[in-house]
């Protein structure tokens, strides 16, 4: 099965994205056929400050092969290294009602935000319906907030394959409900917008700082402490197997310590169980070049994929 994603370089990644996307995506690599690329000509939309765009998908390129996108097992790049793409967005373009676009709620949801609404940022359903159909992708997971991008690209395949013969494959999204919500420091979803995220790749010192500032109740010290609704606990559990969270109950109910004693406990957590991607991370931020022939690499291979299906639309629309 060809699965795809796209992962927009938008800042810093925190625990919630690692749980939330990436590991998931990690352990896709092993089962099925991953494509993932950065996707920065959607970032592009929303993005402000060039400087930050370019340092964002160089950092995002890091993190994701640091945390273990494995680019012998998985096609890797960035999305302007393949321009295909581009191309195949504007033949789409003819085959997507502007009905279609103005019903899309993210287009809706960021004018509402306040972003400038320009054609890119409109017709952004349409590059990632190209993204998608290129690669003659299969199935792409998800946020709920993408659902509606993929039945366009459905409806979009569906137009075209109408007049054409079946040059598209049929993608088919997947949503993984499985996938709890992260909780951030103050108990709300993680999230950078609302400030209450723990970055992955932290220095030990500000790692604790954040750890610190984690919600609890008031209990005080000597007493049992609750766990069921412990953001501490919570973020704590991420790590740990049944058994040590059932150890991990245990303690908390002893009462024997306190909740400075388990905001230590969170962060050796965290601290250790990415110690090898930072150790990964480092060895890529002293080797760009390295980094660069990954992608190089991966962007050769889905650029052969995209000329193939290329000359096919070409053909099929009458371009010569
Ligand atoms: P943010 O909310 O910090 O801006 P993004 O919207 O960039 O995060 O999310 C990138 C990916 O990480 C998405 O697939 C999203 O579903 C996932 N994700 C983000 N925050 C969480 C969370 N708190 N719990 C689970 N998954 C999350
Ligand atoms: N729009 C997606 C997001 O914001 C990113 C993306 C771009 C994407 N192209 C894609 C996701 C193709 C899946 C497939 O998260």
């Amino acid at each position: 099965m060809r699965v795809l994603t796209g992962i927009q370089p938008s800042g810093k990644l925190h625990i919630g994205n690692y749980f939330g996307a990436m590991k998931p995506m990690i352990e896709r690599q092993e089962k099925e056929e991953l494509f993932t690329f950065i996707a920065s000509y959607h970032a592009l939309t929303s993005s402000k400050d060039s400087k930050l765009l370019a340092h964002y998908t160089h950092e995002a390129a890091i993190d994701y092969l640091s945390l273990g996108i494995d680019p012998t097992k998985t096609t890797f790049w960035i999305q302007s290294d393949v321009k295909e793409v581009l191309e195949l967005y504007w033949i789409l373009s003819k085959f997507t009602p502007l009905g279609l676009l103005e019903r899309a709620h993210s287009y809706k949801d960021k004018v509402a935000k306040g972003i400038a609404p320009n054609h890119a940022l409109f017709s952004y359903p349409i590059l990632m319906a190209a993204d998608i159909l290129l690669f003659d992708t299969q199935l792409v997971p998800v946020g709920k907030d993408q659902v509606q991008h993929l039945e366009m690209t459905r409806d979009i395949a569906i137009r075209f394959n109408n007049e054409y013969g079946e040059i598209f494959t049929l993608p088919k999204h997947h949503v993984d409900e499985e996938v709890a919500t992260i909780p951030g420091i103050d108990g709300e979803k993680m999230s950078k917008s609302y400030d209450n995220t723990i970055e992955i790749f932290m220095d030990e010192k500000s790692l604790q700082k954040r750890c610190n500032k984690v919600v609890t109740d008031s209990t005080p010290m000597g007493e049992p402490l609750l766990y069921e609704h412990c953001n501490v606990f919570a973020l704590a559990s991420l790590f740990l197997n049944t058994q040590e969270q059932e150890e991990l109950r245990e303690r908390y109910l002893s009462g024997k310590e306190g909740f400075g004693y388990f905001k230590k406990y969170l962060k050796e957590l965290i601290w250790d169980a990415f110690a090898t991607a930072r150790n990964q991370r480092e060895h890529y931020l002293k080797h760009p070049n390295e980094v660069r022939d990954i992608l190089s690499m991966g962007a050769a291979k889905a650029r052969t994929i995209a000329k193939i299906k290329m000359e096919q639309v070409r053909q099929a629309v009458g371009i010569i």
